[in-house]
């Protein structure tokens, strides 16, 4: 029995919230001149180096080619963000297995350069404002220009940035926004995807208004325990742009999980001309609501600044109120409780859109893991998007926000500070991580870097620590990047000596930072060339999920730690080499179907019952010979049955599994799960009949018509009574009507070469229908899954699948009306 798929609910309820409630970033209200606008829509796309950088050095604002206003796009192909032009390029055996073999970086100059762009209307009154452009994040070196003039030049592909843009912007008119997108270096060792793969916003203030990311909220109790009231500590910085100086009013007010007023502050203040200013407030809540993880409830701090009874400003900022700390032998505390930290790495890379993950489907991975019983999540190697930290505030899982490079220079601390400043907000994140598995880890000057990086962090973050993840440490005297972090992180038990660590430096708190790297292939029991069984028996350096587990259940001191990883993900196909094009470390594959070692996670991380059956009973040609049957689950004893005849009845080992070799015969093997001697649970495995039909589900019948919500579609293939044949590899036509599309499509097979993205005029139907994306997809041991967006029509989707041989399926999805996140039109 797996119990009942409580993510899809979460995943429901949540799509549905997840705008209402707003980011923990400084949000809007609309009595006051800020407005924080998306720019995800009406983009042209490029992909071609055809015009060089495009900028002038000898003149201002004649920048040339796509950054010149004049420039015709017509040609060019219409996009939304976010957007990953890696993941629309073939397979190619030459380009870098790390990166899953897609032609961009190094050596593939004619893929590594695209231009976005969109041409946007600001009204009049905009001339009295300040205008800001926000990039969540792109991959990787971006030029960005603003009616010809070039506003900025960055690299990073995984931290945020921003530009004032209010001289060039032209208000009462027409703007040309250009950005040239260099994908050409790598940063990590794994797929990065290219392109404008988070979110761009247009935030306007008044002249006079709190900077960005100019908010700090945090809550504070007497030993950090939370019993009795909390101080709410308040720092705003305010930005007056103007060569006067105003006297002005901060106003705060904190509101309960419920909206109710709890807390206020008011505190006038008079700000200098063209100056930033931090004023510091502080009041008390005190009855506080807590944030944990099962009850992860937000607090808002709504920050007004007034003069002279106008509304100058006005900022809404979600936090939570809880408390985290590390003790040297209780590991990791939540609310003053050790908290074991079951946590997954991930990166930002899902089947059928590559790295630009669409906010629902940050909130449906989430959810997925969270109903394993994940509570933590380690965004390796690198700050996440923030849409993924909301998802964490509101779903109740823990962060790990983790910085890119080591690195004490003013480009890395700035943009450390800059992760800082963004996400120190968000109550899920517990723990700042500044490196992972640096080369130079144990030498001293790692640890002055780090430490340097430590001090500042901790500066502009009194609430929490930092780590960094090794793979390599002293078990005597401490060294290297040990001697500059707060928290030792260990990559791997079996990489050094843990507990002589522990005994060598009892004062220092620590945490599992990576463990497990295992791979399992989804569906899949007997090992080949390319896959490996999905039972939990192979791992590299690392350890099976059971092994690694037991080790940390014994070590309370070392606080839990980060299966690597939650998903698989395209790139490092481990111990594979090509055809392999992506990892199989993932407890789940890269659609989101859990393997069956999910199952061993749920028993022992969640409080659900589990009782789950490997491997699938369809084995023709193998009738007397034995099978490795395996059970996951938590009952205290299961017994097993094969066409109703009793195999036995064993006690579960605790954090363990079962074992029996059972000779095959087809029909059914059962499970019985027993408690106190009282059957709670079964599960069975049964020999299907041949593919008879598609089936098609989705976790929710709506979808919100606000054009970015999703439907993630589930494509089963069952037998003529219905049940999913898990052998199946049918190829499945996809066709969808109504006011939505198609995004992506993915089986989580590690070999598939199969396009995830189907452009118009591309796929077999090609000819027949030159505009209309023809969407396919094998399915993977009987599943695949079709990623459907909205637009912002409400309306009836109706997705229809075809497979030679097999009944057709349909799904109708309805497109609600909502308010959509307003937008630049
Ligand atoms: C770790 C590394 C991860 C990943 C993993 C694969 O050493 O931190 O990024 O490469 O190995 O096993």
């Amino acid at each position: 029995m797996k119990p009942k798929p409580a993510f899809l609910i979460l995943f429901s309820a949540f799509c549905i919230l997840q705008f209402a409630f707003s980011s923990a970033s400084a949000q809007v209200t609309n009595d006051s001149p800020r407005r924080r606008l998306l720019m995800d829509f009406g983009w042209k796309f490029h992909l071609g180096n055809e015009w060089g950088f495009a900028e002038r050095l000898d003149k201002a604002g004649q920048s040339t080619g796509p950054a010149s206003a004049k420039f015709n796009d017509s040609a060019w192909r219409p996009v939304n963000l976010p957007h990953d032009w890696a993941v629309e390029l073939p397979f190619d055996q030459t380009a870098d297995l790390n990166h899953g073999f897609k032609p961009v970086g190094p050596r593939f100059d004619s893929n590594n350069v695209g231009w976005y762009r969109r041409v946007f209307p600001l009204p009049a009154e905009d001339r009295d404002k300040r205008l800001w452009l926000e990039m969540d994040g792109a991959f990787r070196d971006t030029r960005v220009f603003l009616n010809g003039y070039l506003i900025g030049h960055h690299e990073g592909g995984y931290d945020s940035y921003r530009y004032d843009i209010t001289d060039v912007a032209n208000c009462g008119g027409s703007n040309v926004l250009a950005i040239r997108v260099d994908a050409s270096e790598f940063e990590g060792w794994f797929y990065e995807g290219a392109g404008i793969y988070r979110h761009v916003w247009l935030v306007e203030t008044g002249p006079l208004a709190i900077a960005p990311d100019g908010t700090f909220v945090y809550s504070q109790f007497h030993n950090n325990v939370p019993v009795g009231p909390a101080t709410i500590q308040i720092e705003t910085q305010i930005r007056n742009t103007q060569v006067k100086s105003v006297a002005a009013a901060l106003q705060c007010r904190i509101l309960d999980p419920d909206g109710r007023e709890v807390a206020k502050s008011d505190q006038p203040a008079t700000f200098e001309p063209l100056s930033l200013k931090t004023v510091l407030q502080n009041t008390h809540v005190a009855a506080p609501v807590l944030w944990s993880l099962d009850k992860p409830r937000l607090c808002k701090l709504v920050t007004t600044v007034t003069s002279g009874g106008v509304v100058l400003d006005r900022t809404e900022t979600e936090f939570g109120i809880r408390t985290v700390a590390f003790d040297a032998n209780k590991g990791f505390l939540l609310n003053g409780a050790p908290c074991v930290v079951k946590g997954t790495c991930n990166h930002q890379d899902h089947a059928g859109v590559g790295a630009a993950l669409p906010d629902a489907l940050q909130y449906f991975r989430v959810a997925l893991l969270k109903d394993m019983g994940c509570n933590a999540i380690r965004t390796s190697h690198n700050p996440p998007t923030p849409e993924l930290l909301d998802a964490c505030d509101h779903l109740g899982m823990l962060v790990m926000d983790e910085n890119r490079l080591l690195g004490s220079d003013s480009r890395n601390l700035g943009r450390l500070e800059r992760l800082v400043r963004r996400d120190r907000n968000h109550p899920s994140v517990f723990v700042w991580s500044l490196a992972n598995e640096e080369t130079v880890q144990r030498t001293a000057p790692a640890g002055r870097i780090v430490a340097t990086m430590d001090r500042m962090v901790r500066q502009l973050d009194p609430t929490r620590l930092c780590t960094a993840a090794m793979n390599s440490w002293s078990a005597g005297a401490p060294d290297g990047i040990t001697l500059g972090v707060d928290v030792q992180g260990f990559n791997y038990f079996r990489a050094g000596n843990m507990d002589g660590f522990h005994s060598n430096n009892p004062a220092m708190p620590a945490i599992g930072t990576e463990e497990a790297s295992s791979f399992y292939t989804r569906g899949i029991y007997q090992s080949t060339p390319h896959y490996r069984t999905a039972y939990d028996t192979n791992a590299t350096y690392g350890a099976t999920a059971e092994q690694w587990w037991n080790y940390y259940l014994a070590r309370p001191w070392a606080g839990g730690a980060f299966v690597w990883t939650g998903f698989d993900y395209r790139g490092e196909p481990t111990p594979f080499r090509w055809p392999n094009i992506n990892s199989q470390f993932g407890i789940i594959d890269t659609c989101g179907f859990p393997k069956d070692v999910y199952y061993y996670y749920q028993s022992w991380w969640s409080d659900k019952t589990v009782l789950h059956l490997m491997p699938h009973w369809n084995w023709p040609g193998k009738e007397g010979q034995d099978i490795d049957v395996r059970c996951f689950g938590n009952c205290d004893e299961v017994e097993l049955l094969l066409n109703g005849e009793s195999l036995g009845r064993k006690p579960m080992p605790k954090n363990s599994h079962l074992q029996w070799t059972v000779k095959y015969a087809p029909g059914t093997l059962l499970a019985r799960g027993y408690n106190g001697g009282r059957q709670v649970a079964h599960e069975q495995v049964e020999t299907t009949g041949a593919a008879a039909a598609v089936r098609l589900s989705a976790a929710s019948p709506n979808l919100r018509a606000d054009g970015e919500d999703l439907a993630i579609v589930t494509v089963r293939i069952i037998d003529s009574q219905g049940r999913p044949v898990p052998v199946a590899d049918n190829l499945v036509h996809f066709e969808l009507a109504g006011p939505g599309a198609i995004i992506g499509v993915g089986n989580g097979d590690p070999i598939s070469h199969e396009p995830d993205v189907f452009l118009p005029g591309t796929g077999s139907d090609a000819a027949d229908k030159p505009s209309a994306p023809a969407w396919q997809r094998h399915v993977f041991n009987g599943l695949a899954q079709v990623i459907v967006q909205s637009s912002q029509k409400p309306g009836a989707i109706r997705l229809a699948a075809r497979a030679d041989g097999l009944e057709p399926a349909t799904l109708e999805i309805t497109a609600q009306p909502c308010t959509p996140r307003p937008a630049v039109p």
